[in-house]
C-alpha cells in the first residue's frame, strides 16, 4: 500500500498562492514516481485569515496543523494589514505563535550558491566556482532572546539593560542531533560555532557537542569561534557543510550565509520539532511589489517542499530528485525575473514555467 502523508498547506498572502501551487505541482509528480499519497488539507494564514476569520492564525488553522505531519507554509503580510496592532499583524501574529505553539526549536537554512547562478554573488568568481551548499542549523527557541532575567531595570542615567544567555545540556543534545543527522544525509561535516574563549554557555555547548559526536562517528566535528566564522564564511564558504549554532550566533550567520548567494528568494527553510514534525517555508516574504503577476520564482517554495520530504517524511531520493530538478532547470538557463542576469543562453519564464520546466527534470 502506498504511504499517505498528511501536509497542512498554509499558502498565504502575495506572491505566497502563487508559488505554492508550483510546489504541489511538483508533490503530484512525486506521488506517482515514489508511491506515495500527500493529503493536503488547505487553511488560511496571515492577511488571507485576518480578513476571511478576523485573525492571522484561527484556531481551525491550528487544527488542520496539529492533525497533519507537516506544514507547508507560503508567507504573509503586506500593506493592507501593516496598520493593525504589532501583535495582530499577519508575521507576529502567525508566525511567531505557530513556532511557539509547535516547539520548533531547530530552524534550518540552507545557503546554496548554484554553480550557473554564480554571478549573482558578491564573492569573486574563484572563490565560489562550481557553487557552494552550506546548512545553517540555528537553535530557534533557547538562548540570548528568550532566557531569563532580561529587562531595563533602574532609572534615567542609573538604568541597566539586561539580558542572560542560558543554555541547558537538554537544549544543546537535540538540536546537536538535528546538527549530525543532518550531516549524515549530506558531506558529514559539522562545524560547531561558538565563543567557549568567553561564554559559559559556549564551554558547557562545546562539551555536549563533543559528547553528542560520539554518537555520529561517522561525521566529522570541528569547532570555531563565532567572530572567526563570521570571516571564514567570507574567505572560504566551500570549507562549510553543516554550521550549528545557538540562536543569536545562527540569527547572524544564516543571513550572512544566506546573501553570500545573492539570491535570497531562491532559499528554502524548514523549522523542526521534536520527533518528525516540522514548517517549511521560503527565507523571503510575501514580495507584494510582484504579487498578483505570476511572475514570482517557485524555487524556494519547491525546495522547501524538497525539505518536508527528507527531514519530516525521510523521502530522501525524492527530495535529492527535486533538489536536482531545480539544479538542471538553472544549468539550461531557465530563469525568472529575480534572477535573470540578461546573459547568453538564458531563458526568461514566469512562474508556472519554472514550476513546468522542474516537473519536466523529474
Ligand atoms: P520580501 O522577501 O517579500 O521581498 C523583498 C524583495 O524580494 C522584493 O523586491 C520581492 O519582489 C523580492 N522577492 C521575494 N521573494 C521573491 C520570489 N519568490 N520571487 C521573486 N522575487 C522575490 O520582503 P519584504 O518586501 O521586506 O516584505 C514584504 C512582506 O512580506 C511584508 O509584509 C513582510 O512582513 C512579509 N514577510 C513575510 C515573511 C514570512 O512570511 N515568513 C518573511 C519576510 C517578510
Ligand atoms: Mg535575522
Amino acid at each position: 500500500m502506498a504511504k499517505e502523508f498528511k501536509v497542512a498547506v498554509l499558502s498565504g498572502d502575495g506572491i505566497g498562492p502563487e508559488v505554492m501551487a508550483e510546489a504541489l505541482k511538483v508533490l503530484d509528480v512525486i506521488e506517482q514516481k515514489f508511491e506515495v499519497t500527500f493529503d493536503r488539507n488547505f487553511a488560511n494564514v496571515g492577511g488571507v485569515a485576518i480578513d476571511k476569520e478576523g485573525k492571522a492564525l484561527p484556531q481551525s488553522t491550528i487544527d488542520t496543523c496539529r492533525a497533519a505531519d507537516a506544514i507547508l507554509f507560503g508567507s504573509v503580510g503586506g500593506p493592507k494589514w501593516e496598520s493593525l496592532p504589532p501583535d495582530e499583524q499577519p508575521e507576529r501574529g502567525a508566525l511567531l505563535p505557530l513556532r511557539k505553539i509547535f516547539g520548533l526549536y531547530a530552524n534550518l537554512r540552507p545557503a546554496i550558491i548554484f554553480p550557473s547562478l554564480t554571478g549573482a554573488s558578491s564573492l569573486k568568481e574563484e572563490v565560489i566556482a562550481g557553487g557552494f551548499n552550506i546548512l545553517v542549523i540555528r537553535e530557534l527557541t533557547g538562548g540570548i532572546y528568550f532566557s531569563q532575567p532580561k529587562g531595563i531595570e533602574g532609572v534615567g542615567r542609573d538604568r541597566v539593560g539586561v539580558d542572560t544567555m542560558r543554555y541547558s545540556v537538554s537544549e544543546i543534545e537535540r538540536i546537536a542531533h538535528v546538527a549530525f543527522q543532518a550531516a549524515r544525509k549530506r558531506d558529514r561535516k559539522v562545524c560547531s560555532i561558538d565563543k567557549a574563549n568567553v561564554l559559559s554557555t559556549s564551554v558547557l555547548w562545546r562539551e555536549v557537542v563533543i559528547g553528542i559526536a560520539r554518537e555520529y562517528p561517522d561525521v566529522a566535528l570541528t569547532h570555531m569561534y563565532v567572530d572567526n566564522a563570521a570571516m571564514q564564511l567570507v574567505k572560504w564558504p566551500k570549507q562549510f557543510d553543516v554550521i550549528l549554532c545557538e540562536n543569536m550566533f545562527g540569527d547572524i550567520l544564516s543571513d550572512e550565509a544566506a546573501m553570500l548567494t545573492g539570491s535570497l528568494g531562491m532559499l528554502p527553510s524548514a523549522s523542526l520539532a521534536e520527533g518528525s514534525f516540522g514548517m517549511y517555508e521560503p527565507s523571503g516574504g510575501s514580495a507584494p511589489d510582484i504579487a498578483g503577476q505570476g511572475i514570482a520564482n517557485p524555487i524556494a517554495q519547491i525546495l522547501s517542499a524538497s525539505m518536508m520530504l527528507r527531514y519530516s517524511f525521510a523521502m530522501t531520493e525524492a527530495a535529492d530528485a527535486i533538489d536536482q530538478a531545480v539544479k538542471k532547470v538553472l544549468d539550461e538557463g531557465y530563469r525568472t525575473g529575480d534572477i535573470y542576469q540578461k546573459l547568453p543562453g538564458e531563458k526568461k519564464v514566469n512562474t508556472a514555467e519554472m514550476g513546468d520546466a522542474i516537473i519536466a527534470h523529474l
